[in-house]
This record gives C-alpha cells, structure tokens and sequence, in this order.
C-alpha cells in the first residue's frame, strides 16, 4: 500500500516537473496548475486522505514524500511565475520603446528681409566709421523738406519729387534729407549721422517704380571735411557692398544742397564693366546721390559755413537691393512672398 502510494506520487512528481517546467506557460495556466497540485482540495493534499488505514510511521512517511514535494512544486512555480514576470517586463519595454534616431520635426524659422539684410549691412559698416542713428518723421513739413534743403517753392527740382501732400504745408516726405536739418537743427557741430526709413512719391507703380520706397541718408560736418574724405568713405562703402573687385565713379550731378554734387556709380557686376543691357551698355550702375554740403544749407540752421564743411549723401535700398541681388522687380519686396524671402 504504502509502495503504491510513494509510486503515484513519484509519477505525479515527474509529470507535474514536466509540466511547471515547459516552456510557453502563461500565468492563467500557471495558476490553475497551483490550485490543481497545491491547492487545499489539490492532488497532494488528495493523499493526505488516503494514509487512514495506515500506522503512524507510514503516515509519517507519506506525509513527508508529499510535503517534500509541495516545497518542490512552490519552489518551481515561483521561478515560472518570476520568469513569466521577467518576459512581460521586457515585451512592455519593447513596446515603449523610443527611437531615438527619428529625426526631428524642424521647427521652421522666418527669414530676414532683404531690404532689411542690406540696412544691416549699411549699418555696419557706418557704425565702424563712428557714424550714429539718426531719426525723423515721415509725415514732414514744406519747410524740413524742401525750403531748408535749399528748394524754395518755385524751384524746378520741386518737379523730381512728385509730391503727396496731406495739406498744403504737410506732406508725406520725399527722400531722407529733412533728417539732415532736424538733426543740424538739433546739434552743433560735428555731426556724424546716418538715417533710414521710408520715403514717398507720387510715382505710378512699375518694376522700377514705388510710390513708397526706402533711403538711407548720411552726413558728416566737421572743420575741414573735404571731397576727399566723401570719395574716400563712400569708395570704401560701396566696395563693402558690391565687393572689393566693383570700381567706382563719382560723376558730377546737381542738387539744390550740395555744392558740388555728384552721383555714385558701381561697375556693373554682370558685365564687368564692358556694357550689357543690365548697365544700358554703359557698363556702369547709378547708386547714389552727394556731395558737399551747401552753405545755404548750414546758414538754415545756422551753422556758419565759413568755419565748417560736410558731406551728404543719399541712396535707395531698394536699388541697392536689386542690383546686390539681381531682382527685376520691385514689387518682390512688398508681397512678402515667403519663395521670395527665402532667398536671402
Ligand atoms: N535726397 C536726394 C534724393 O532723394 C539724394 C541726396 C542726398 C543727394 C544727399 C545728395 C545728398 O534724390
């Protein structure tokens, strides 16, 4: 009897070593094979049962094959169940896991403005010559405009600027000079300034033509400026500009404030100075306006112009733009069309 209950228990033992060691044991299998060995009502217990017709000793033996086993059985489960726990871990990792190697979403950033690219640049380069920022209203009157400028209200260089009045005083300002009496008016000598901003005339819209448009403006007044000092900068700028290999040329010009006046060419970049139909086959581009401050000027906002001279001279960024960049049309600028601006 005895014999025979140790041999069931011994089969049992293999076959449930079997079972709780397979592999692909989940953990609703694993937990009705403990309720099924291990449990009060399970196999083993099932023998504890069966020991009533046996002596102490017998019982006591029996008992201790089946406990033996409970402890084996226990101790194979837990590695199962901790073996189960380790394999979902990892499967939840994987599943988590982050690629760090996708690339990013690349935020996307504005770009500069042209006219804005090349007002830096001019900045830059004034600033390192110890010119300073000046500013003024766009909304000026006669007087700053013009009659100060040495334009009195019959003067035929009234005809270039194609006037937007807003009354018959006050008007929307043509260039960037009033800047220069406001500030001359403001300090005494030396003066050292740059301004920029927006101008306005009255001009139909074309690819060269815009009814408002941007200058950049300069003065310089001190004891004994001469030409020279004028030829020498603005050479410098507009090679700072164009780059070191452009020539340039003053040839003589008028305005009603300079004294004498020229206008500032650049070699033309495309052709290289030997004429094309970008430079009209002169091989030269029109960039500026100067010259020597006229006395009628300094006596308007009483400088006397026998102890100081100056320079001034006067630009369009837009030109400056479109001949630095090759663009053919002016409207580009104010469409703010992001194929465009990207460019720069
Ligand atoms: N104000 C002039 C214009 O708009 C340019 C200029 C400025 C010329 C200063 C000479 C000196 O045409």
């Amino acid at each position: 009897m005895v014999e025979k209950i140790k041999e069931e228990i011994e089969k049992l033992k293999e076959e449930g070593i079997e079972l709780l060691k397979s592999k692909n044991l989940d953990k609703e299998t694993l937990k009705s094979l403990r309720i099924k060995y291990l449990g009060r009502k399970g196999v083993l217990n099932s023998f504890l049962k069966r020991l009533s017709s046996l002596s102490p000793e017998e019982k006591r033996e029996i008992g201790k094959v089946v406990n033996q086993t409970k402890v084996l059985f226990t101790a194979l489960i837990e590695d199962k169940e901790r073996e189960i726990e380790k394999i979902e871990a990892q499967k939840r990792l994987e599943e988590e896991k982050i690629d760090v190697t996708i690339p990013g979403r690349i935020s996307r950033v504005g770009y500069k403005h042209p006219l804005n690219v090349i007002m830096e640049e001019i900045k830059d380069f004034f600033f390192g010559m110890n010119f300073s920022l000046a500013e003024g209203p766009e909304i000026e009157d006669d007087y700053h405009n013009f009659e100060a400028l040495n334009i009195p209200k019959d003067h035929p260089a009234r005809d270039m600027h194609d006037t937007l009045f807003v009354s018959d005083n006050v008007l929307l300002r043509t260039h960037t000079s009033p800047v220069q009496i406001r500030t001359m008016l403001a300090q005494k000598p030396p003066v050292r300034i740059i301004t920029m901003g927006r101008c306005y005339r009255r001009d139909a819209v074309d690819s060269t033509h815009s009814p408002m448009f941007h200058q950049v403006e300069g003065l310089l007044v001190d004891k004994n400026v001469s030409m020279g000092d004028l030829k020498g900068i603005l050479t410098a700028f507009v090679k700072r500009i164009f780059g070191e290999d452009r020539k340039v040329r003053f040839r003589p010009s008028f305005f009603p404030f300079t004294e004498p006046s020229a206008e500032v060419d650049v070699s033309c970049g495309i052709c290289k100075g030997k004429g094309c139909k970008a430079c009209g086959y002169t091989g030269w581009l029109e960039i500026m306006g100067a010259g020597m401050v006229d006395p009628e000027v300094f006596k308007a906002v009483g400088y006397d112009p026998s102890e100081y001279t100056g320079f001034a001279f006067g630009m369009g960024i837009e030109r400056i733009a479109m001949l630095k960049y090759n663009i053919d049309d002016i409207r580009l600028f104010y469409e703010n069309d992001l194929r465009f601006l990207s460019q720069f």
